[in-house]
């Protein structure tokens, strides 16, 4: 018998075993190099992992669903990043668990909204979004600024991300609750270690109410740090799109 194309062709099963073989070869060869890469993301100077109040307000921004109205990516296309700022590097979600990306833009995307605003203007639009912007529809959270933060389980918080790989220290879990109150109140002990811990934190009291630490400063310090991470005038990646 003569093996030839026409003789795989009128087999359906001989088709089938080498068609298999064929696509088997070239999965592993797709699929064994990603098992001996250490990391498939480039490391970029700056990104740290949250500090524990930002990570509660991160906590916040998932529990009210902030993401079904607003994503946290910015593509690398030129209107983008020119309504935005510099389009996300996949270093800036490394410490996301979930990752925040979202997928619908009924907001503007909030990747780079750290600094962009005063923390007086973080607190009355999301008091009340329409006293700000009149022809905004998004929901008002009042009463974000009337509840107390939990601060008694930031350690807690903390180590549930190490867990899936945050590198949170000994020293960092330790002082996880001193650390929370710290960076709403910078009367506070320990603020000094904070800064230490967490370089370019921002440390002061977000909701202008000294007197208590509520779900309205953790989410305003977790707003105003978004995108700030990254010095972008001193990364050097592809310039084609800035
Ligand atoms: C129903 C959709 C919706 C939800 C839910 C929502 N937003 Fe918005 N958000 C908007 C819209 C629309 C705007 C633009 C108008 C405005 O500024 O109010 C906006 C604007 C913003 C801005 C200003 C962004 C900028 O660059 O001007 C911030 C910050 C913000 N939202 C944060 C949040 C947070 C935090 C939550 C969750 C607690 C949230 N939003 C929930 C729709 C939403």
């Amino acid at each position: 018998m003569k093996f030839s194309h026409a003789t795989i062709e009128k087999n359906a099963t001989l088709l089938m075993v080498l068609s298999f073989l064929v696509v088997t070869i070239g999965g592993i060869i797709e699929i064994v190099p990603l098992f001996y890469l250490e990391n498939t993301i480039e490391k970029v100077e700056g990104v740290r992992p949250y500090t524990p109040l930002e990570l509660a307000g991160r906590n916040v921004y998932v529990r009210e669903g902030c993401y079904n109205c607003h994503s946290q990516m910015i593509r690398p296309f030129r209107d983008e990043v020119e309504r935005y700022g510099h389009y996300s590097l996949a270093a800036e979600s490394v410490y996301d668990h979930p990752f925040q990306w979202g997928s619908k833009r009924t907001g503007p995307d909030l990747a780079r909204v750290g600094g962009r605003y005063s923390d007086e203007w973080h607190v009355q639009h999301m008091k009340d979004p329409r006293s700000i912007v009149p022809e905004s529809i998004m929901p008002g959270y009042p009463f974000l600024a009337e509840t107390k933060l939990r601060t008694d389980d930031a350690a807690a918080h903390l180590k549930a991300m190490a867990a899936v790989g945050v590198p949170y220290s000994e020293d960092m879990l330790e002082n996880a609750v001193a650390d929370m109150i710290a960076q709403a109140d910078p009367d506070a002990d320990g603020a000094s270690g904070l800064e230490e811990r967490y370089p370019n934190v921002n440390i002061r009291d977000f909701d202008g109410n000294p007197g208590a630490i509520t779900e309205m400063d953790a989410l305003v310090a977790y707003m105003q740090m978004l995108g700030t991470l990254v010095d972008f005038s001193a990364y050097q990646a592809e310039e084609n799109y800035r």
